[in-house]
């Protein structure tokens, strides 16, 4: 028999029905992982007088729902409260900032700060009556329908707080910086932090540092000699996310990008799927920097309300910049390897090129599964054409059924039994003119679903892996409606969102293949994954 529901996941944050959009203002405040999400409590899809749902987790994979923290009550907010981040202010005080639509529909930031800071899970929030702090007018030429999302506050040497906004002017997408002294009172400063042409709205801008000396994360406050700047802006006509590896001049309290961390004018994803809107924090309990992204559905407006919900958030990723300097790397919380169980060891063989092997024995449907891939034989790989430039394009023409020399080899996940319908995640080897090998890795939903209503777009990324010298590893979770696939340990994302029809629960299967023409060692290990308790009511707890 189907099950009732079979897109729901067992791991992923998701409130029990109905829409929900970014994450905001992710904190840690005694020891309590917070979570505000854009929620629409009327229906599954977004509008704009959406709220600020709230979670609280002890490990960030189980949580517990709260009432709403912020909703539309105030003229500087009866439209909507969009999206904000949260600072914890000197002496543990965490404040929210946030963007209000205001009774004339226009774009303003509000703060609002914790009724109550002996209660951990910060339930009551108070909008200040203050409110809005920032607004756009004729004289600062802030357009009042792209002037939105706060970012968390940084202080300088000088003591005074910045933050940014997200903007545009024309088509120049824009960082706008404002600086406080009190928190209160916010002025804009007469440059703009950053900006890009023809990128259109910024949305959701991100900026903080990373360590280029150790593996920890910083708070957003940290600068010095040790430390790079990111920024991190989300394309609101593309629906894409990009960052850049900077240097933030504090003097100048400017922004910019180092040379070559701006790929194609625009600079590298997070992750090269559905993943937008994120949201990084620091957490002070285990020093490090955690991003929160979320993943919209890829199913027709049909579907989502015949599911009841729409929107996950993806697992949340500690980042770090790689030893390179040239990029970040992201990887799943630890905490998440809780939910193993029943590990299913690979045997250790070499996958020969045609072929495929099912991994037996794990919850096809619900599992998490690390692969290392080791090659000896490089005879066979194909030459990279100087024109295949972009990864998505060249996954989507050599998709998985395209048989090549090295590669495609990786796994067949959601797969049904006679394989009508699987998502294939894996890897395919090229050599460049310069003799260099070069390392695609794709996300290929061409086949994920009979059901055609579904958007089965193909996702691919170049990872920056030396298969000769480095070892080229693969992990992806699974999760009923989502994949989530790690590669070069990191270095590349994809996250794609996949509807089958025959491939739910128990009829699901996992596969290894290969369809290239060398052989590929393949070690690891799968798992099946515990569900998560995620906004479970008491009474379903008890069941
Ligand atoms: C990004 C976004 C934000 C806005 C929010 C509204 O997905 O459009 O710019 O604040 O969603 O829900």
């Amino acid at each position: 028999c189907q099950a009732k529901e079979p897109y729901r996941t067992g791991y992923h944050f998701q409130p029990p029905k109905n829409w929900i959009n970014d994450p905001n203002g992710p904190l840690i405040y005694k020891n309590v992982y917070h979570h505000f999400y854009q929620y629409n409590p009327h229906g599954v899809a977004w509008s704009p007088n959406i709220v600020w749902a709230h979670s609280t987790s002890n490990d960030l994979v189980n949580w517990i729902p709260h009432d709403d923290a912020l909703n539309p009550s105030e003229p500087f907010d009866i439209n909507g409260c969009w999206s904000g981040s949260a600072t914890i202010l000197p002496g543990e005080k965490p404040a929210i900032f946030y963007t209000g639509i205001n009774s004339e529909n226009e774009q303003v930031q509000n703060l609002a700060f914790p009724k109550n800071l002996s209660d951990p899970f910060l339930r009551e929030w108070v909008k200040i009556p203050q409110n809005p702090l920032m607004i756009p007018t004729e004289a600062n030429q802030i357009n009042a329908d792209s002037f939105r999302d706060p970012s968390t506050a940084w202080l300088g040497s000088d003591n005074r707080w910045r933050l940014v906004i997200g903007s545009k002017q024309n088509q120049t997408g824009l960082a706008i910086l404002y600086m406080s002294e009190d928190f209160l009172h916010w002025t804009r400063v007469n440059h703009t932090f950053h900006s890009a042409k023809e990128n259109g709205m910024w949305e959701c801008p991100d900026f903080f540092p990373v360590s280029n000396s150790s593996p920890i994360g910083l708070d957003t406050s940290t600068n010095g000699p040790d430390v790079k700047h990111v920024l991190k802006v989300s394309l609101f006509d593309t629906a894409k996310e990009y960052y850049t590896i900077g240097t933030y001049n504090l003097d100048k309290d400017l922004y910019n990008p180092d040379k070559g961390s701006e790929e194609s004018d625009l600079g590298l994803r997070y992750d090269y799927g559905k993943f937008y809107a994120s949201k990084s924090f620091f957490d002070s309990a285990k020093n490090r920097r955690i991003l929160w992204g979320w993943s919209n559905e890829s199913s027709s407006a049909n579907d989502d309300i015949k599911k009841g919900w729409s929107g996950l958030q993806t697992i949340p990723r500690t980042i770090l910049l790689d030893e390179s300097g040239k990029q970040l790397v992201q990887w799943p919380i630890e905490e998440l390897e809780k939910l193993r169980t029943k590990q299913v060891r690979l045997p250790r063989i070499v996958i020969e090129g045609g072929s495929l092997h099912e991994v037996l024995g794990v919850t096809a449907a619900q599992a998490d599964i690390e692969v290392t891939f080791e090659i000896s034989d490089f005879e066979k790989t194909e030459v990279l054409d100087p024109s295949w430039t972009d990864p998505q394009i060249l996954c989507s023409k050599k998709d998985a059924s395209v048989y090549g020399g090295l590669g495609p080899f990786g796994l067949l996940v959601l797969a049904s039994e006679s394989l009508q319908e699987y998502t294939a995640v894996f890897y395919r080897i090229f050599k460049s003119h310069n003799n260099k090998y070069v390392v695609l890795m794709c996300s290929d939903q061409s086949r994920s679903s009979l059901n055609e209503n579904n958007d089965k777009t193909t996702y691919g990324a170049f990872v920056d892996v030396d298969p000769v010298h480095e070892k080229l590893s693969l992990r992806s979770l699974i999760d009923h409606s989502i994949v989530e696939s790690f590669g070069g340990e990191g270095k590349a994302c994809i996250t794609a969102r996949v509807y089958p029809t025959l491939a739910v629960d128990g009829y699901t299967s996992l596969y290894t293949f290969n369809y290239g023409k060398e052989g590929v060692k393949i070690t690891g290990s799968a798992w099946s994954m515990r569900t998560a308790k995620i906004n479970r009511s008491r009474k379903e707890e008890n069941e």
